[in-house]
């Protein structure tokens, strides 16, 4: 993918991706990996630097993940990580043992030498740094000397500076460790000699290359939703292979008002895809008539997309790969040190069509972050309003409509979320929120309109934050702007009497209310 690469190797840290973000921001391309992965994979001529990443473990625990001296002996420097320096330290001769006072959070790291990890930081000077761990480094092993100390780590930092091989005790990357920038950067450029020459015009550059290769002379389909992810692939796709590229779009009816004609004057008219578009409102409608079950609507969802996507792709004739947004967070989720993931992702809306299609898979973006792919949408000038689309999910309004969907109760539904997106927008918010959505309750509440006595819907408004839907937490929108939402929609919006605030975290709720 790039001309050179950071390896990190994952003990089963919290921060294992926040490393890779952190060295990605310096434009060095980097993959993560488990800690079992081969030492022959890692010393290809492209691996300019490994990262031995934190973990929950003791190296002196019998089931502690070890690996064997040959790295730290192939010529490529390596930085250790807290339990990553620890082990280095161990595999290497040095001693480590049980710390008697722990250090976690925020600690004071001072440097004794700044020698190539900390050029640019000043000798006996104090920094914050953030500090999480149990054991500490005792002695060091052979060849390397001591770097910094903090109260209770005599070596908070460790080198031997002829093999390139540096421990910390401290996290450079997380935002806590305000030398954490300078300490990375001199790990990337002074010790590994990287180039710092990936960026998204580069991704692009070799992604066109790498589809050609791959595809070279065959047709490929796509599914768009409006969504970022699919857009993007679809952009790029299009670059790589132009007229050889069909996409989908299914209205399944559950769009956000005016969505699907948004997406397809965009994606079409702007971009001149070859995109077919498929209404299928009704059909879906059809299906979940008295459904009232969440992961019934799901299901029944998902496999009338399926279905309805796979005849429209026999229509347009031989076709061998299928192109997917899959991004880095469900790659590594699904590789990760504790391998594979118990989480069930009922919500991939294109899972088993591979499979029942004879198609191979074409995953241009499974490198990157979404943060990177809203980069790379602009660099294919994709526009804004898709580019920093909020996320939305696969079932759309019907996991919002709460009970049965019918077309009345989606209107109503439409109505009060685009008031809400529209006042949000308005209000300068959107980008900052991960999410926000009207969500229609199955009850009703009595109300006074006029002189009139009324018994009408409740709308729920959510606003969430988010890194990456996981774990979330209710936003705290200004007074103001729930206000003037509420009001409008009271007004406008015909069959609602009232409205509520969500104001639950993720756990223990859910961003989606079904
Ligand atoms: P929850 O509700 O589980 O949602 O906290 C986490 C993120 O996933 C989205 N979501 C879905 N996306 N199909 C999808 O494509 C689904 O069935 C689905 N359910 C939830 C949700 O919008 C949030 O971003």
């Amino acid at each position: 993918m790039s001309e050179e690469k950071v390896i990190i190797l994952d003990f089963g840290s919290q921060y294992t991706q926040l490393i890779a973000r952190r060295i990605r921001e310096q434009k060095v391309y980097c993959e993560i990996h488990p800690y079992t992965y081969s030492p022959e994979a890692i010393k290809g001529n492209e691996t300019k630097g490994i990262i031995l990443s934190g973990g929950p473990a003791s190296v002196y625990d019998t089931a502690a993940p070890r690996i064997g001296p040959e790295l730290f002996h192939s010529g490529i420097p390596v930085l250790g990580i807290c339990y990553g320096m620890q082990l280095m330290t161990s595999v290497l001769g040095g001693h480590v043992a049980p710390s008697k006072d722990r250090e976690y959070g925020r600690a004071q790291l001072e440097i004794d030498q700044p020698y190539q990890i900390f050029d640019g930081l000043r000798k006996g000077h104090t920094y914050h740094v953030w500090m999480s761990h149990g054991d500490r480094v005792e002695k060091l092993p052979p060849g390397f000397i001591p770097l910094a100390h903090s109260a209770n780590s005599p070596f908070a930092a460790m080198g031997d500076l002829e093999r390139g091989l540096i421990g910390l005790q401290f996290h450079p990357e997380v935002a806590h460790t305000e030398i954490g920038g300078e300490v990375l950067h001199n790990f990337l450029f002074r010790i590994c000699r990287c180039s710092g020459s990936w960026d998204m015009r580069s991704f692009v550059e070799t992604s066109v290359r790498m589809i050609n290769d791959i595809a070279g002379g065959e047709r490929v389909i796509c599914a768009v939703s409006g969504g970022v992810d699919s857009s993007v692939v679809a952009a790029l796709m299009h670059k790589a292979i132009g007229e050889r590229l069909t996409c989908i779009f299914v209205d399944n009816g559950l769009l956000r008002k005016a969505e699907a004609q948004e997406v397809l004057s965009i994606l079409r008219d702007s971009f001149r895809l070859d995109l077919r578009f498929v209404d299928a409102g009704e059909e879906f409608l059809d299906r979940l008539k008295g459904v009232e079950d969440p992961e019934q609507k799901r299901k029944i969802i998902g496999e009338l997309f399926i279905t309805i996507f796979e005849r429209e792709a026999k229509k347009v004739g031989t076709v061998t790969y299928l192109a997917q947004g899959t991004l880095y967070p469900d790659v590594i989720e699904s590789v990760s040190f504790k391998g594979p993931s118990a989480t069930i992702k009922s919500h991939h809306n294109v899972g088993g069509l591979p499979e029942r299609m004879h198609l191979k898979l074409i995953e241009p973006l499974r490198e990157l972050f979404k943060d990177e792919v809203r980069r790379v949408g602009k660099e294919l000038g994709l526009p804004d309003r898709i580019v920093y689309r909020q996320p939305f999910p696969g079932p759309g309004l019907a996991v919002r409509v709460i009970g049965e969907v019918t077309a009345e109760r989606l209107n109503v539904l439409r109505e009060a979320d685009a008031i809400m997106q529209e006042e949000i927008v308005k209000a300068d918010c959107y980008r900052d929120i991960w999410q926000s959505f009207a969500v229609l309750l199955p009850v009703k509440t009595v109300g006074v309109m006029g002189d009139e006595r009324t018994y009408e819907n409740v709308i729920a408004l959510r606003a969430v934050s988010s890194l990456d839907g996981m774990t979330a937490d209710w936003v705290r929108l200004p007074y103001e702007v729930v206000g003037v939402i509420a009001n409008r929609i009271i007004n406008e919006v015909q069959g609602v009497n009232r409205v509520v605030y969500d104001i639950s975290s993720k756990p223990p709720g859910t961003i989606e209310w079904e």
